[in-house]
């Protein structure tokens, strides 16, 4: 095979960073990859598979970081996003499709009466914090520490911009440890108005970690004592481990809960649903944005979450996911490299201990399967789409025999 080299995407790079700050930036920025071994630009996308700008083909896990959830150009969704294109998409008031999306959301998710749309996750995760303050009259947010909420300056996780004052109505606890958000809701009695979390800990370059049994009915039972709401934030989990919102998977309806990524496969569309209780709060809260009503990214949404159930998505997901799992940790094992695989399967990530924080092996790793036609990324969780088969985990385990192989080479067992 042609060894991968990536002339164009460094050309695009070079013209990119000299009009945009940084060439890419946020989680697609190419410093967070293997410096040499990733393209920076990509042509296009079938399927399972995807093709960078130097025509290299790619059997790609990151699955543009979540959207991608029934494989790229998935032909119904396709065909539904055409024919609304064909109608317009964007007019002075929603289509029926604002309506018709709504209805179906609601019918899917077990504790939800009511939806909003926005566009992107950070939209609906902050304004799910506005309308816990509105509807409980109190100030503050308790979030898990280090977890990812969005571009907002009350949880971005880097500095820049961000005043004291944006944080000033935060308030800290750990995911899996109840002590520590009692101990928060204590500290601060009656002043806190959510605990916003995501299903599972999914912390960027850091091992995933699962509720363990009775925190998640932990966080809705403090929540219920001390009338705060429960946000869950399945902005990046959700629709692809359970079709009537991740909390399901594990035991907790919340108050309110946020989609983005997986919602319509790839077209750009957010939504936070709700409970009757919160639903004049929700009123109250101001929410618009120029392309909120969108009919295109709707029209493409109802056609993926019917597919996602009809196709029985889901389960393929988890059951490639169990495959591609067995088999990566059967190949560490025999290369002799202890490895940590966490997540759901459907979310997998992987580290090497020996890496102890720092991600050095998993950049050889993850660097080698990319010139060898394998996306994966050393920092960030993968995403299994229900277009891979089980041909692709064959083809990758090939890819990744070779890859262990490298880490072995340099760093040794
Ligand atoms: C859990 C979670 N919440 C919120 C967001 C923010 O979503 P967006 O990037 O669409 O604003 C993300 C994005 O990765 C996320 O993973």
């Amino acid at each position: 095979m042609k060894p991968y080299t990536f002339e164009h995407s460094d050309a695009l790079m070079e013209r990119a960073k000299r009009v945009i700050p940084g060439g890419i930036y946020g989680h697609q920025a190419p410093v967070l990859l293997t410096r040499g071994a990733y393209p920076s630009f990509f042509a296009r996308g079938e399927g399972s598979h995807v093709w960078d700008v130097d025509g290299n083909e790619y059997i790609d896990y990151i699955c543009s970081y979540g959207p991608i959830v029934l494989g790229h150009r998935h032909p119904k969704v396709e065909e539904a996003a055409r024919r609304q294109m064909e109608l317009g998409n964007c007019f002075n008031a929603p289509g029926p499709v604002w309506v018709d999306l709504a209805e179906h959301l609601v019918s899917i998710t077990p504790f939800a009466d009511w939806t909003v749309f926005a566009k992107n996750g950070s939209d609906v995760c902050t304004w799910a914090t506005e309308v816990a303050r509105q509807a409980t009259g109190r100030p503050k947010i308790a979030m898990c520490a280090g977890a990812y909420h969005g571009t907002d300056a009350w949880c971005t996780p880097l500095p820049g911009g961000v005043t004291a004052e944006d944080r000033a109505n935060m308030v800290y606890f750990r995911f899996n440890d109840l002590k520590s958000l009692r101990h928060a809701v204590e500290e601060n009695s009656g002043k806190i108005a959510g605990v916003i979390l995501s299903p599972f800990k999914h912390d960027a370059g850091h091992d995933s970690e699962l509720p363990v049994e009775g925190f998640m009915s932990g966080v809705r039972k403090i929540c219920d004592d001390n009338g705060i709401v429960f946000i869950l934030d399945d902005v990046r989990a959700g629709f692809r481990l359970h079709m009537g919102g991740s909390g399901e998977l594990f035991g907790v309806r919340p108050d309110l809960t946020t989609y983005c990524k997986a919602i319509a496969n790839g077209y750009p569309l957010a939504a936070c649903l709700g409970r009757d209780s919160l639903k004049q709060a929700a009123q109250e809260v101001f929410f618009t944005g120029s392309y909120f009503t969108s009919a295109v990214p709707m029209a493409a949404a109802l056609a993926n979450l019917k597919e996602l159930q009809a196709g029985g998505g889901i389960e393929r997901m988890r059951t490639n996911g169990e495959k591609l799992r067995t088999g990566l940790l059967a190949q560490a094992r025999i290369a002799g490299l202890e490895v940590t695989y966490s997540g759901p399967p459907a979310m997998p990530y992987m580290t090497f201990n020996a890496d102890a924080g720092h991600h050095d092996r998993a950049k050889v790793f993850c660097g080698a399967c990319s010139r060898s036609g394998v996306y994966f990324a050393p920092r960030h969780n993968w995403f299994i789409s229900a277009a891979h088969t089980e041909r692709d985990i064959e083809q990758t385990l090939d890819v990744t025999e070779r890859a262990f192989e490298a880490v072995r080479k340099q760093f040794g067992a």
